[in-house]
């Protein structure tokens, strides 16, 4: 599949590696321009590229992680979405802590994200967990529900190994 990023930051680099490890090209794109973005694709390897914004958001599916003040300039000028996906990893924090929020009067932040791309598909997803927390391979070991094969590649709440045993039988 053909994914596009708007923003080439923290959130887009993280999505982006998961992505390109699964296979898929990815354009990232930010407000400087591609030449900005040497670096970041050449460390991502030959599946990911950089373009215009324009270029980057008439992927398939499309990845929103710019800083909230920035999305209605990231938004505008995009091709006309009929119906592609556009996947809104913003928060709508203004100030220097996660907790100086927008007023964002009777409107979810993604209603408003919905506005500034009209005809869009628009998933809210990844806004709740940490840079780094993307960045990493989701699978852990210690994360495998006990006694699941580990073939069965599925990940699960971390336990600690003094957690008493399940009972074995029923009462
Ligand atoms: N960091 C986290 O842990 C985290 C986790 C979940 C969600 N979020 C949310 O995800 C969003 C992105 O966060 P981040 O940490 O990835 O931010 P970041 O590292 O500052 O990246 C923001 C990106 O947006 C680009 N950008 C700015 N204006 C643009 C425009 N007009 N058009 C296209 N690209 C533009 C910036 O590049 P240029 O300045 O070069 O254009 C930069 O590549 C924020 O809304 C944040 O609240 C962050």
């Amino acid at each position: 599949m053909d994914v596009g990023t708007i923003g080439a930051g923290t959130v887009a680099q993280a999505i982006a590696s998961h992505l390109v490890a699964a296979g898929h090209r990815v354009m990232l794109s930010n407000s400087r321009g591609p030449a900005s973005l040497n670096e970041v694709v050449a460390g991502l390897g030959p599946l990911a590229s950089a373009g215009t914004v324009a270029q980057a958001a008439a992927a398939d599916m499309v990845f929103l992680a710019v800083r909230w003040s920035d999305v209605p300039t990231a938004l505008a000028g995009v091709p006309a979405w009929k119906g592609r996906i556009l996947v809104d990893a913003t928060n709508h924090i203004v100030g220097q802590t996660p907790a100086d929020l927008a007023d964002l009067g009777d409107e979810t932040s993604s209603e408003i994200v919905a506005r500034h791309a009209p005809g869009a598909r628009v998933v809210k997803a990844f806004s709740t967990l940490y840079g780094q927390y993307i960045a990493a391979d989701p699978q852990h070991a210690e994360g495998r529900p006990a006694g699941s094969p580990t073939s069965c590649g599925r990940s699960a709440i971390w336990q600690p190994p003094t957690s008493p045993a399940p009972p074995t039988s029923s009462p």
